[in-house]
């Protein structure tokens, strides 16, 4: 399976989400595909938000080599599943194509613990709320990876 992570920025919660869910697939024993990448231009090339690196440091889990690019079309095929942050990630990525199969693959990552809840992952990048964050990912993380084991 492929999964992408998509934010804004593409230096604070999505590069997270991919490090999160890598360390935490891994350990299960899933060969998965992980990347992120975001809706905007802004900070392509950039190392993650150094904020991010060092909470997820604490966990021993190493973003820092990850270099933010921008949600390329071809990424609608690439990806199984496009997890998108928040609600305005979302609404960004589905008004880029009409095709319900591309649509189809386009999730907001934390209705997979709240379902139809339409929670955000919230934006940490001025409020520098990344330890909340990180939980918050790491939550949903773990409930997504349950539930491909139940159904395996
Ligand atoms: P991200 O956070 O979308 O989680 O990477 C942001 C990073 C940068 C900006 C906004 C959000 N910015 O305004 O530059």
């Amino acid at each position: 399976m492929k999964i992408l992570f998509v934010c804004l920025g593409n230096i604070c919660r999505s590069p997270m989400a991919e490090g999160i869910m890598r360390e935490r697939a891994t350990k299960k024993g899933f060969d998965w595909k992980f990347d992120s990448a975001g809706t905007s231009a802004w900070h392509i090339g950039e190392k993650p938000d150094q904020r991010g690196i060092n909470v997820c440091k604490r966990y021993d889990i190493d973003i820092s080599s990850h270099r933010a690019r921008q949600f390329q079309m071809q990424d609608f095929n690439e990806f199984d599943l496009i997890f998108a942050m928040d609600k305005s990630n979302f609404s960004n990525l589905r008004s880029l194509t009409n095709n319900t199969q591309y649509r189809d693959k386009i999730k907001l990552f934390s209705n997979y613990i709240d379902q139809e809840n339409n929670k955000d992952i919230p934006d940490p990048y001025y409020d520098g709320k990344f330890q909340n964050v990180f939980e918050m990912i790491d939550k949903v993380s773990e409930t997504f990876i349950e539930k491909i084991n139940l159904n395996k």
